[in-house]
C-alpha cells in the first residue's frame, strides 16, 4: 500500500509539477570606457559622434553607450531580484560605438576582460553561457570562421565558464555546447551569428563559414537521440528589425537555412536567446502547415544609446534586464519578467531598477511556449491596446508614442515572418488591411454624418 501510494504521489510528481528554475538573460552592455559627467557637450562621450550630449548624468545618456556605472549597477540590479539563478546567458556586444580606429583590438580585448570580471565577482558561483556579438571584435563585424588570436583570448576570460569541449569548440569558431549543469535534460547551444551578418566580408562568399550550420544539425539531432532539450542562445538574430522596415542582418541564404533548420528540429528547442536590437521583441517560426512551432526571445540592452541607422526614429530605449522562469525538467519557458532603469529618474532622483512587466500578467497568456507567444502576437494584431502596450516596451518604457498603422504593420510582420519571402508577403497584406480598416472606419463615420443629418 505504501508503495503503491509512493508510486501515485513520483508519478503525479513526475507528470504534473513544473519545477522551477530561473535563469538572466543579460545582453548590449557596450561600455563607453570615457563618458563622462561634463557640462561641455561635446566631451560627454565618444560613442555619441558628433551629436552633442547637453544633460548628461551619472547613470548614462540617450545617446551614449553606458557608462560602467550603469554596467554595474545593472548586473547588482540581477542579484538582487534572483541572486540564485540556474545559469546567465550573455549574448554579448560589450565596445562602444565608436570607429575601429578610435577602438583597436587591444581595447576590445580589454572591455571583454574587464565585463567578465564584473559578471564573475557578483556572480562568483554561477555558470554563465557567453556568445560574442558583432561589437566584440576588431575590426567589428568582421568575425572570422576559424581560430584567431581574439577567439583564443576570449576563451581563456570565459574559461572559468567554459568546460573542456567548450575552450577548443569556441576558439576554432566561437560556438559551442554544453549540458547545463544539474539540469539532465537540458542543454545550451551557443552560436557564433555574426558569421551571417551581412556586414561581415569574411563570410559573404561562404556555403557555411565554420561549418556551423552542419555543426548545429549534428547537435541537433544528437540531442533528439539522447531526449535532451536545447535552448539557442546568439547575438544577431535572423529575419527582420521591427524598427525599420524591410533591414535584415543575416545575408538570405543564411537566413533561410536557419528557418530551415528550426522547422526540422523545433521538437527538441525549448526557445531561443538573442540580443543585438536593443528592444524587446520576439520572432515567430512556424511549420510549414502554419502552426506555430518556436519563439526566439530578444531582450532589450543595457546600453540606452540611440541607433543612427537611417530610417529610425527616436531609437533610444531604457536600460533593461531579463529574468526567465523554465521548468528544469522540460525546459519550456513558463515566464519572463522585464526589469528596467528609468535612466531619466535614475539621473534626477536615484537608480532605481523596477519590475517594467510579466508576460503572463500583461499579454494574459498562460506561459512562453509557442503556441502562447503566437496568441501574444495575435493580440498584437488585432487589439490596439495590446499593440500599444507591446510598443511601449519595445524601447523599455522610452517612447511612448501611439503605434499608428505603419509602425502596426512594422512590428507585426517583422514577428510573424522571420523568411524574407513571406514577410515581404506580408507588408502587402496587412498594409492592405489596415486601408481596410481605414476605409470601414471613414464609411462608418460618413455614415453616421448621413444619418444625423438626415
Ligand atoms: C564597477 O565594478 C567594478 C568591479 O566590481 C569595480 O572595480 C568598479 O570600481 C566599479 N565601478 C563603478 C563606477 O561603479
Ligand atoms: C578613450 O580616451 C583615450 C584617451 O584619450 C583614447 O586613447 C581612446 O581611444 C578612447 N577610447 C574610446 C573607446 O573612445
Ligand atoms: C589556428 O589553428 C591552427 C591549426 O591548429 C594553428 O596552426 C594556428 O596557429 C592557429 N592560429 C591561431 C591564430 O591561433
Ligand atoms: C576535463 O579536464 C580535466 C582536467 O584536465 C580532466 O580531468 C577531465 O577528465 C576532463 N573532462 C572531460 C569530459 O574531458
Ligand atoms: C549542482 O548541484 C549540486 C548538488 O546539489 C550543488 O552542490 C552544486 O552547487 C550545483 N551546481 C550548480 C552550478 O548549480
Ligand atoms: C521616467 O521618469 C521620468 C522622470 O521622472 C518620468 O517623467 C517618466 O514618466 C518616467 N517613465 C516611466 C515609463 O515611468
Ligand atoms: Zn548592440
Ligand atoms: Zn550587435
Amino acid at each position: 500500500m505504501k508503495s503503491l501510494i509512493f508510486l501515485l504521489f513520483a508519478l503525479c510528481k513526475g507528470f504534473s509539477s513544473a519545477e522551477r528554475g530561473y535563469f538572466w538573460h543579460l545582453t548590449d552592455l557596450h561600455l563607453d570606457p570615457n563618458y563622462t559627467v561634463t557640462s561641455d557637450p561635446k566631451r560627454v562621450c565618444p560613442s555619441a559622434g558628433d551629436q552633442l550630449v547637453t544633460d548628461a548624468g551619472k547613470w548614462g545618456n540617450y545617446l551614449c553607450d553606458s557608462p560602467l556605472a550603469l554596467i554595474n549597477s545593472s548586473i547588482l540590479a540581477m542579484r538582487n531580484i534572483q541572486p540564485d539563478p540556474d545559469f546567465i546567458l550573455w549574448t554579448g556586444d560589450d565596445t562602444p560605438h565608436v570607429s575601429d580606429e578610435n577602438l583597436g583590438e587591444d581595447a576590445v580585448l580589454k572591455i571583454v576582460e574587464q565585463l567578465t570580471k564584473v559578471i564573475q565577482e557578483v556572480f562568483p558561483t554561477t555558470k554563465v553561457y557567453s556568445a560574442l556579438g558583432n561589437h566584440d571584435f576588431h575590426p567589428k563585424n568582421q568575425l572570422p570562421p576559424q581560430n584567431n588570436s581574439i577567439y583564443t583570448r576570449i576563451a581563456q576570460f570565459w574559461s572559468p565558464w567554459l568546460n573542456n569541449e567548450s575552450i577548443p569548440s569556441f576558439q576554432k569558431g566561437a560556438f559551442y555546447r554544453e549540458d547545463i549543469v544539474n539540469i539532465s535534460a537540458g542543454r545550451v547551444i551557443v552560436l557564433n551569428t555574426n558569421l551571417y551578418y551581412d556586414s561581415n566580408r569574411d563570410t559573404a562568399n561562404l556555403d557555411d563559414p565554420g561549418d556551423q550550420l552542419k555543426w548545429l544539425e549534428d547537435e541537433l539531432t544528437s540531442a533528439s537521440q539522447q531526449l535532451k532539450k536545447v535552448y539557442l542562445v546568439g547575438h544577431v538574430p535572423p529575419g527582420y528589425f521591427e524598427k525599420k522596415r524591410g533591414k535584415p542582418w543575416f545575408r538570405e541564404n543564411f537566413n533561410k537555412r536557419y528557418v530551415e533548420i528550426i522547422q526540422k528540429h523545433h521538437n527538441v528547442i525549448q526557445g531561443q536567446f538573442f540580443g543585438h536590437h536593443h528592444t524587446d521583441s520576439f520572432r515567430m517560426f512556424y511549420s510549414n502547415s502554419g502552426n506555430p512551432i518556436s519563439t526566439m526571445f530578444i531582450a532589450p540592452g543595457v546600453s540606452p544609446w540611440k541607433t543612427t541607422l537611417p530610417g529610425v526614429d527616436n531609437g533610444a530605449n531604457n536600460p533593461g534586464i531579463r529574468l526567465f522562469e523554465y521548468d528544469r525538467n522540460s525546459l519550456q519557458v513558463l515566464d519572463m519578467v522585464t526589469y528596467y532603469l528609468n535612466l531619466t529618474f535614475a539621473n534626477n532622483v536615484a537608480p532605481r531598477w523596477e519590475k517594467e512587466y510579466r508576460l503572463t500578467e500583461a499579454f494574459q497568456v498562460s506561459d512562453g511556449s509557442a503556441q502562447s507567444m503566437n496568441n501574444v502576437l495575435k493580440k498584437i494584431a488585432d487589439d490596439p491596446c495590446y499593440l500599444q502596450k507591446y510598443y511601449e516596451y519595445n524601447s523599455v518604457s522610452y517612447d511612448r508614442n501611439t503605434c499608428e498603422d505603419n509602425c502596426r504593420v512594422d512590428h507585426v510582420c517583422a514577428i510573424r515572418e522571420v523568411d524574407f519571402t513571406k514577410y515581404d508577403e506580408c507588408l502587402k497584406t496587412e498594409s492592405s488591411s489596415s486601408m481596410i480598416l481605414v476605409q470601414k472606419t471613414l464609411i462608418s463615420l460618413l455614415l453616421s454624418i448621413y444619418v444625423f443629418l438626415f
